[in-house]
């Protein structure tokens, strides 16, 4: 019977780039694109479908895609019945560059399209059987794409309904950990930022289906849920319609789905990312409290140390408001490792913003960092700002920062010696073997030697060695 059905098997290749958020939206698409009875193949020569879910935040972004697209038009050129398709940020903030510079793809859609790929995938399908019946001979360079990029395309009749999607889960992969996404698109406009406009605006899931989500997973066997968003903390202000953080009468409903969330017996650990702090409110401290599922470690975005900076880039709050929220964390959670994101070289920062910046990170002492030189992105606000910082003054500035970075890192890292951590063990380590790898409560990167399969345990470890990327523990 077997046999049977794997003739029927069609084979998608996906590469993925850029943020959690497309890792979830790849994993989503792999979901729905079962019920076709695709199944996913690393071979992209193998594929009767390839589709490449792009990231805009780099940049040069559209010239990667064109050149990867470049290496597959012989694919395409063999198999005149495969499907390229691209998705993802680039396909929404360049669609009819993209469709021009490469028109032998056949579908470029959005991230608000996603749930409509079967249709389109379908619809493709038909055309190429039409066209196959016209004329023989397939030329790459006579095609044009359909372009689906519209957003909220689902309330004009496009789309199924999200929640009979059931989420994709590889049985051959002993996934622990998982990201469950709760709210698309962001409203808030940082100067620098292309998400609200490659993802439009705020749209929550409804708590039953992220709780249908969170429920099939654990079945499966996943531990840990890594709830997801551009900004979390503003999850479900438009299911009770507040325009906004502050309109909110001090409800905070990302806070009662982390209680939510905490209630489901097989969930053991909860994480989220990321925040924007300025829709923070003490109710999440409060969950932060009540809550020990919830991890010690929090990401939490700054980007500047300057308020003049955080200004300028429309971030909403100060840095003496920033350090208030994260005194209210620490507060309940005195050992919480926070991390954050930093965007050096934006446009007028002074070496005085700069060292505001150097101070802030110094006193926050963060477990990591992840640091951008600013980068000029289309369409954006900061794009128009006339006192752009030259590059080699923003290298200097990127190295500076890195460096005082890592000595804090391995400074906490080889701090966590002799300490005993509870561990959620995660994955094998494919170079060693009888060797783990899992994650503190604190989310640091912890090895553990061991004869015993561990995937999934939540163990006790007695840290003894530490270096800048992970620490090294015994099973007590
Ligand atoms: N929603 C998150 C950020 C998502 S984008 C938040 O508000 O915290 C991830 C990170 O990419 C940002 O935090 C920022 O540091 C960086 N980034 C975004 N646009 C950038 C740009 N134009 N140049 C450099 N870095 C950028
Ligand atoms: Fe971009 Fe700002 Fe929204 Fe984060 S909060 S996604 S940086 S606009
Ligand atoms: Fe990239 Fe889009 Fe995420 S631009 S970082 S894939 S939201």
């Amino acid at each position: 019977m077997g046999e049977k059905n794997e003739a029927y098997l069609k084979k998608v290749y996906i590469q993925t780039w850029g943020c959690q958020m497309n890792v979830a939206d790849s994993e989503r698409m792999l979901g729905l694109l079962g019920r076709l009875n695709y199944r996913p193949t690393e071979l992209a020569q193998d594929a009767d479908f390839i589709l490449l879910n792009t990231c805009h935040i780099r940049e040069k972004a559209r010239h990667k895609v064109v050149s990867r697209l470049g290496e597959l038009r012989p694919l395409k050129e063999e198999n005149p019945h495969l499907i390229i398709a691209v998705s993802g940020c680039v396909a929404q903030a360049e669609s009819q560059a993209l469709a021009k510079e490469v028109p032998y793809i056949d579908i470029i859609f959005g991230p608000d399209q996603i749930e409509d790929l079967p249709n389109l995938l379908e619809k493709v399908i038909e055309k190429s059987e039409v066209d196959k019946k016209v004329s023989e001979s397939y030329s790459t360079n006579k095609a044009a794409p359909m372009v689906i990029t519209k957003f909220d395309a689902k309330e004009e009749g496009y789309s199924i309904p999200i929640d009979v999607v059931p989420p994709y889960y590889d049985e051959n992969k002993n996934e622990v950990t998982r990201y469950v996404n709760i709210i698309k698109g962001c409203n808030n406009f940082c100067t620098f930022c292309v998400v609200p406009y490659t993802r439009g605006r705020e749209k929550s899931r409804p708590e039953k289906e992220i709780l249908d989500e969170v429920n099939f997973l654990v079945q499966k066997g996943v531990k840990e849920i890594i709830l997801l968003g551009q900004n979390v903390n503003s999850y479900g202000l438009d299911l009770i319609g507040a325009p906004d953080i502050h309109s909110s009468n001090g409800k905070l409903p990302f806070a009662d789905l982390l209680y939510t969330v905490s209630s489901v017996p097989e969930v053991e650990r909860i994480r989220f990312t990321t925040s924007n702090p300025h829709d923070f409110t003490p109710a999440l401290a409060k969950a932060f409290a009540d809550l020990p599922k919830v991890t010690n470690s929090f990401h939490l975005a700054v980007q500047s140390g300057s308020d003049h900076m955080l200004d300028r880039m429309n971030r909403q709050y100060t840095r003496a408001e920033y350090f208030e929220r994260v005194k209210w964390i620490r507060d309940v959670r005195p050992e919480i490792a926070f991390s954050t994101d930093i965007i050096v070289g934006f446009p007028g920062e002074t070496e005085q913003d700069f060292e505001d910046t150097l101070s802030l990170v110094q006193e926050m002492q963060y477990a990591f960092i992840f640091a951008f030189k600013y980068s000029i992105r289309k369409g954006t606000p900061a794009t128009r700002f006339k006192d752009q910082v030259p590059e080699d003054i923003k290298d200097r500035r990127l190295q500076t920062l890195l460096e005082f970075q890592r000595k804090e890192t391995e400074r906490q890292n080889r701090a966590e010696i002799g300490k005993i951590r509870e561990v959620l063990v995660l994955y094998k380590n494919r170079k060693e073997e009888n060797s783990w790898y899992g994650r503190s409560y604190e989310g640091r990167l912890v090895k553990v030697q061991s004869p015993r399969n561990l995937i999934g345990k939540l163990i006790p470890v007695k840290i003894i060695g530490a270096n800048l990327t992970a620490l090294e523990g015994h099973l007590v």
